[in-house]
């Protein structure tokens, strides 16, 4: 019953038959500890595992049983998951607050695949534009591309934000080994002058390439940021604005913005309106981290997000990493009332991923209303938050362990070291292992007594145990390993957002924001008294400031 393409039933998810039914069977297991499951079947270990493109997923330790599992994959059936899968990678208009199709997974489709967007096929545009990134980026690390004054580029500095910052970031660090380490690769994001200036403090013009990244080429962090470094280069540069052309490119899909800013559009990598901005890392907006890791490394993270593609368009549901990761994430959130999910990579290399995350996943599925605007009767996105281990272990862990929310955990972890170092690996891996361990079994106060703990200390000591989490390990940190790890969460997300019925790719909550800053800037910044109209509060604020900024 499809009013508009996407929207495949407009019956609250909370009404229908199939969540009652979990509900039902959540008040059944709700006090059923992960102990006894795993005492009850021997095999629960090595069955509630999957394994797919290289990377192996063990959700043994999660308080479902089968008939849970049952139950949420006739929940994704219930909510046409594969029709909307299908859809999404047909090119349908699955963004129908913006009217746009979702096809990040055309970037990443082989050159030969054909992929249709108002009737005309897009891989062809896409390879073009990777083409042209695998000839700059070429000419940038052989030394071939001259600044200004005819000395190599040594510095590429990416200036973006959100989907145009954290991609890039997350893989240049994740991607770090691979990386050209005779070149420095830096990324300004914020308003706050602190990150230009200290981006490039100890930088030379000359040898400067600014990356201006921006999908609308309007957003006032990037533009603000975009003009400072303008003024920046060609002060160092002589002010000759010809230097524009040899230190600047853009990425973006507004080639008339690029024009206006000064960048001639020969020197601009274009991508597509259907390519969303926390979905953009392996369009054009990954040219930092072409740069950096070379052509040939970024195809094989195209190659990895391509392969969890296929994965998740045509494997069942039962083996589907994305779908049974989404599927968790829905049991905790709506059944079990988690808040909050932690993303635990136990590979120093990854510690950007949570924050890369964060914008996937919450501006993603952070949304209260449905696909037919209708406010949603359950929870929707939970908050994504995590640090590395080992280090998370001591700090927040605590609180995972004993603390009295549910935190369901995901751990990542290789089995080889990028770097091997003596025993560090095994020491780290072991850290994997017996975190989830005791999370999942915990301590029991006999037992905490039967190491002669005094009984007062007893209750401090004990670990209740059945606290969930996953782990996904894969053999190695590689380019091709990172696109199956991002591919991975972002189907994940998608599942999710097909069981809510809502938009997981528009971004309406970050507008109102944006339009009373630049409301405010002017009040802030006038020689004179400002009239203010905001709130008491707001106009207090603003009135502390000019005093106080004197
Ligand atoms: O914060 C909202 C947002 O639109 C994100 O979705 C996007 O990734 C970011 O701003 C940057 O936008 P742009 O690439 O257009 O500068």
């Amino acid at each position: 019953m499809a009013a508009r393409a996407g929207v495949i039933t407009s019956r609250p998810t909370v009404k229908r038959q199939v969540w009652k039914d979990l509900a039902a069977h959540y008040k059944k297991i709700e006090d059923l500890h992960l102990r006894q499951l795993f005492a009850d079947d021997p095999t629960r270990g090595t069955r509630l595992t999957a394994e797919a493109v290289g990377l192996y997923l063990d959700y043994s330790k999660n308080r479902i049983t089968d008939e849970t599992l049952q139950l949420l994959i006739q929940l994704a059936e219930e909510s046409h998951l594969q029709d909307r899968i299908d859809a999404m990678f047909r090119g349908d208009k699955i963004n129908l607050t913006e009217k746009r199709a979702v096809l990040h997974t055309a970037l990443r489709a082989p050159r030969d695949a054909s992929v249709f967007v108002d009737g005309k096929n897009v891989v062809p545009e896409v390879h073009a534009v990777l083409d042209r990134m695998a000839d700059f980026s070429n000419r940038v690390r052989s030394g071939e591309w001259k600044g200004h004054t005819g000395k190599r580029i040594r510095n590429v500095i990416n200036v973006g934000i959100g989907g145009s910052d954290l991609g890039p970031v997350m893989a240049y660090e994740a991607l770090k080994h691979y990386s050209d380490r005779n070149m420095t690769f830096r990324f300004v994001s914020n308003i706050d002058g602190t990150d230009f200036a200290e981006a490039v403090r100890d930088l030379d013009p000359s040898e400067t390439l600014f990356i201006i990244s921006s999908k609308t080429f309007t957003t006032l962090e990037t533009m603000t940021n975009a003009h400072t470094a303008r003024e920046w280069s060609l002060a160092g540069l002589g002010g000759d604005e010809k230097s524009i052309a040899k230190h600047f490119v853009a990425v973006s899909t507004n080639a008339a913005e690029v024009t206006k800013f000064g960048i001639d559009t020969s020197n601009m990598f274009e991508f597509w309106d259907w390519v969303g901005g926390r979905y953009s890392m392996d369009s054009a907006i990954g040219l930092s981290t072409m740069v950096a890791i070379g052509p040939e490394n970024f195809r094989a993270m195209l190659h990895g997000f391509h392969q969890m593609d296929e994965h998740f368009r045509t494997t069942p549901f039962q083996q589907n990493l994305p779908v049974l990761m989404g599927l968790l994430s829905i049991w905790y959130n709506d059944f079990f009332g988690a808040q909050t999910v932690a993303v635990l990579p136990y590979e120093q290399y990854l510690k950007r991923f949570p924050a890369y995350l964060q914008q996937l996943t919450m501006e993603s599925n952070g949304k209260h209303v449905t696909l037919d605007g209708k406010t949603v009767r359950h929870d929707t996105g939970p908050i994504y938050w995590g640090e590395p281990g080992t280090n998370g272990q001591h700090s927040f862990y605590q609180l995972i362990h004993q603390g009295t929310r549910l935190i369901p955990c995901d751990f990542i972890a290789f089995s080889k070291a990028l770097n091997p170092l003596g025993r560090h690996h095994d020491m780290l891996i072991a850290n994997v292992c017996a975190q989830t361990e005791a999370l999942a079994f915990g301590k029991t106060a006999e037992q905490v007594a039967a190491e002669g703990t005094p009984k007062w200390l007893v209750p401090h000591r004990v670990f209740e145990g059945n606290r969930p989490s996953n782990t996904i390990l894969a053999e190695q940190l590689t380019p091709e390993t990172l696109g199956k790890l991002v591919a991975l969460y972002e189907h994940s997300v998608f599942t999710q957002g097909v069981i809510w019925n809502i938009d997981s790719f528009d971004q309406w909550g970050v507008e109102l924001g944006k339009v009373l800053a630049q409301r405010i800037i002017p009040e802030l910044e006038s020689k004179t008294e400002p009239p203010l109209a905001h709130d008491s509060s707001t106009n207090n604020l603003i009135t502390y400031y000019r005093k106080s900024k004197q």
